[in-house]
């Protein structure tokens, strides 16, 4: 099948990063430290030991990583900022170097033409706070919105769109659950008390943000979701499929867009539901201008009455195609995408992520011929399209990532980006999938359709 397909005038094409995996300088300029800092250090925790010590070196070189970005043409840059950099005990005193890297970084897109979109949190929570309980600690919600204030104080003036958490389910589940994430606990309430404070933080974060300025801000949270699609057509499958869509998705989409959380995950979550006081769930239910969605995957699930809690397991079908990280299920977006405006109504979306990781080299001419990402890449543009003309207000797409960077508890064996990197010179190359971006965007469409 070919044919071409152009997206919406406007449209706001983008690359994504976080400031953990790119920027290094983890010591410097007054930077506190952050759980990741703290997590990386623990044997065994990361992938050969890796650290975000240094990165892609993004703290030194993001005046060349700015003026890459332009090349491609890119009309966004979501990036986060970093806590412990702006508050490096997590509350009290702020870094004013912190905040001035950031503005620097903020001119220099905008006098690029590239729309900054600058995520509040992601994961690097400041190791004092952690120390004190972290997330499933009610204050550290309180220290969340002081930080939010005291950036769109300095940023508001020029920042338009903010994004206050990245993937609160990740930061609960895999921080907070299953310990393969900082900071590293197994502890069932506590992370489910987690999910409940970012979500409540998220609603104190807006307010905050709100009150800066009175430019009309674009003020929204990122959600990593996934359709859940049962393992076999059996009741015991299709009912697993259900508890862990309860638990991936609806509980956050249902406090967000909805006001409440959704009876079958309390019941089903039980003593492990969080805590909640009276009017948080107002709170959280703030309104938003958009809802940021990350897509990767999907899942599929199994019935395992042995799997604690959910008793539900994800299964890894043979025969469909894999990364080196999931499955690739292109059509899944479209799925997600039609559901969630069916469903939750948000006044419009952004793809704050999608990307695949491709173990990607240096070629003997010098070029990085990821046609898989490419692949990969131009099959979600595609099923989003769908979606856009199906009536789902997506209104941008941002690439994970701009350039290859830490991985998390995968450390650099992951290369996500659409700019290579040489960690031992830190020299910079676009990838094939980076060049073939730039065409997207100049004819704001897929000239190539599916494949
Ligand atoms: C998402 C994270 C992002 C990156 C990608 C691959 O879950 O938000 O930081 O690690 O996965």
């Amino acid at each position: 099948m070919s044919q071409t397909v152009y997206f919406p005038d406007g449209f706001v094409w983008g690359t994504a990063t976080a400031a953990y995996q790119i920027e290094g300088a983890w010591d410097e300029n007054g930077r506190g430290l952050s759980v990741w800092d703290t997590f990386c250090r623990q044997p065994g925790k990361v992938r050969h030991g890796d650290t975000g010590d240094v990165a892609a070196d993004h703290y030194h070189r993001w005046r060349e990583d700015v003026g890459l970005m332009a090349e491609l043409g890119l009309k966004a840059y979501r990036f986060s900022v970093s806590w412990p950099r702006i508050i490096p005990a997590g509350s009290g005193s702020v870094n004013p170097a912190g905040l001035d890297f950031y503005d620097r970084l903020v001119d220099e897109l905008l006098a690029r033409g590239i729309e900054p979109f600058v995520t509040l949190f992601h994961w690097d929570l400041p190791q004092v706070l952690q120390d004190r309980g972290g997330w499933p600690n009610r204050d550290t919600v309180y220290h969340f919105a002081e930080y939010a204030r005291v950036v769109g104080q300095r940023l508001g003036d020029r920042v338009t769109c903010w994004i206050t958490h990245n993937e609160p389910f990740v930061v609960a589940i895999l921080g907070y659950f299953l310990g393969e994430h900082a900071p590293g606990l197994q502890d069932p309430v506590a992370a489910f008390q987690t999910g409940h404070h970012l979500l409540l933080s998220h609603g104190y974060a807006v307010e905050a943000l709100r009150g800066v300025t009175d430019r009309p801000l674009q003020v929204g949270i990122t959600l990593n979701l996934r359709p859940v699609h049962p393992a076999s057509d059996t009741e015991a499958d299709r009912q697993a499929a259900r508890r862990l869509d309860g638990v991936l998705n609806r509980i956050f989409l249902d406090p967000l867009l909805r006001g409440r959380y959704p009876a079958d995950v309390q019941t089903l979550l039980g003593p492990v539901f969080p805590v909640l006081e009276p009017g948080d769930l107002t709170r959280i239910a703030v309104p938003i201008d958009f809802l940021g969605i990350n897509y990767y995957s999907r899942t599929v699930a199994r019935h395992d009455p042995d799997y604690p809690l959910i008793q539900a397991v994800q299964t890894h079908p043979e025969g469909n195609e894999y990364s080196q990280m999931w499955e690739i299920y292109p059509e899944g977006i479209y799925e997600l995408l039609t559901r969630v405006r069916e469903e939750y109504d948000p006044a419009r979306i952004y793809i704050t992520e999608n990307g695949i990781p491709v173990p990607d080299g240096l070629d003997f001419d010098g070029r990085v011929r990821d046609e898989r990402r490419i692949r990969y890449l131009r099959n979600h543009l595609f099923h989003i399209h769908r979606a856009i003309e199906a009536g789902v207000p997506v209104e941008g797409y941002f690439v994970w990532s701009f350039s290859d960077n830490f991985e998390w508890a995968y450390g650099y064996d992951m290369r996500f980006g659409i700019v290579y990197v040489d960690y031992e010179t830190q020299q910079r190359t676009v990838k094939d999938s980076g060049r073939w971006y730039a065409e997207v965007i100049l004819r704001n469409g897929l000239a190539d359709g599916l494949q």
